[in-house]
């Protein structure tokens, strides 16, 4: 019954059956995120109003805990029901983060009419699919601009802008905590350990800094852009990680004598039919535009195959950048009340080719100055002198993964290996 709720909103309106025009909405999660968007919509309310055509009104914040004297206590619930059965709520606002109950709330509100925006990358990369064909059957909208880049603008551009393009590939800067661990160990010539102790303490880094350092949070990421970019469902665990946890500064010393650095990429591209999806760190020369990204902002470059590269620039967290963009799917689905706007993301599996079929440049040390040993191994190979003792650094021809892996085991003596993108 309630999918035509939202259909009928402008005759209720029109016809006065609606208490008034304007736009309620219901915050669920009252933390960094939750706090932002409020504050997003307090601070620039005539703009957002502006924006989507009638006034947005906060009717509802949602969170277990209690903020006395906050501003929001008046508007506070402790119960999603009085959300879910408030027919005058036209859009939820997801920001509690995890996978349960912020999953099933969204479904829930969906069922109800209610479009959802969302920050949370866990549920869209698990249940996007499913969440938006339900809103495609109720009238409404599921809209996730704030889980991939925070503030920037990367869901919207490839939804809703790069529309006529084959996307060929996306290369994104998609975590600032080790963006900002290996600027670091870049400029201050500091170790893994050091610079993740520092970016604890200045609450850059979490306390249980896994998911960032090891690459899964990048994974996510790149799974929701590639599903978009293809138009298919991409399983975050089909695609190969690998974090930047083994990265040294003796890395970084060859990287300076290449002109290149080293960055984290979680990357996709279709290449002969075929779907690759990775994150791992890349020696990135300065010729490339992801080379000047630093400390913790993000970007992502995509290619389309009529408009070229395109590029994308801000921050990637943060309170009020990505409460900035949760606010701006409020705003365009306040724009589209009873209006489905269609977003291709099916739930049939994209197939993930295996990267040992990827081809590229290794950048290799190995711990032997037996130059012959690495020729039998290598073939030809570029060395670089960064004045490391008892070791040797090259860079291969281009190879596949699956031919490097062989030649390394040959070789018998290698310390690290990065790509070169
Ligand atoms: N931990 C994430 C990052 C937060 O460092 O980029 C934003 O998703």
């Amino acid at each position: 019954k309630n999918s035509n709720e939202c259909i009928s909103y402008q005759k209720l309106v029109k016809t006065g059956k609606r208490s008034n025009v304007m736009i309620n909405i219901a915050v669920l999660g009252y933390g960094t995120v939750g706090s932002g968007i409020v504050e997003v919509i307090k601070t620039n309310q005539e703009t957002v109003n502006q924006k989507a055509g009638q006034e947005i009104n906060i009717k509802y914040v949602l969170d277990l805990r209690e903020f006395p004297g906050d501003p929001v206590e008046k508007i506070l619930v402790h119960d999603f029901e009085t959300i879910l059965n408030d027919k005058e709520v036209d859009i939820v606002c997801e920001a509690m983060g995890g996978e349960h109950p912020a999953y099933d709330f969204a479904k829930q509100a969906i069922l109800a009419g209610k479009s959802v925006c969302t920050s949370n990358k866990e549920v869209v990369e698990k249940h996007g699919a499913e969440l938006l064909a339900l809103a495609k059957e109720h009238n409404c909208n599921y809209m996730f601009e704030a889980s991939v880049g925070g503030g920037i603008p990367i869901i919207r551009p490839l939804t809703h802008s790069l529309t006529p393009e084959k996307i060929t590939s996306i290369t994104g800067i998609l975590n600032g905590t080790t963006n900002y661990i290996l600027t670091k160990m870049e400029k201050e010539g500091s170790d893994f350990e050091e610079v993740l102790k520092q970016a604890q303490e200045l609450g850059y880094a979490e306390r249980n800094p896994e998911a960032d350092v090891e690459g899964h949070d990048a994974g996510r990421k790149i799974a929701i852009l590639s599903s978009l970019a293809f138009g298919k469902d991409v399983d975050f665990n089909d695609i190969y990680m690998e974090g930047i946890t083994k990265i040294s500064t003796q890395d970084f010393k060859y990287a300076k004598e290449l002109g290149s650095t080293i960055k984290l990429f979680g990357m996709s591209k279709e290449e002969n039919g075929k779907v690759y999806a990775m994150v791992a760190p890349f020696m990135v020369n300065q010729s490339n535009p992801l080379f000047a990204v630093s400390d913790v902002f993000n970007a992502i470059l995509v290619h389309g195959n009529a408009v070229g590269d395109t590029m994308y620039y801000g921050k990637g967290a943060g309170k009020l950048a990505t409460a900035s963009a949760v606010v701006s799917d409020a705003i365009d689905c306040a724009r589209h009340i009873g209006v489905h706007v269609a977003v291709q993301w099916s739930d049939e599996k994209l197939e993930i080719a295996s990267v040992d079929g990827m081809a590229r440049r290794f950048f290799v040390r190995t711990a032997t100055t037996d130059k012959a040993n690495i020729a039998k191994a290598f073939g030809k190979v570029d060395f670089i002198d960064a004045n490391i003792k008892g070791e040797t650094g090259f860079i291969t021809e281009t190879m596949t993964e699956a031919d490097f892996k062989e030649r390394a085991e040959k070789d018998g003596h290698i310390i690290s290996r990065i790509r070169l993108y």
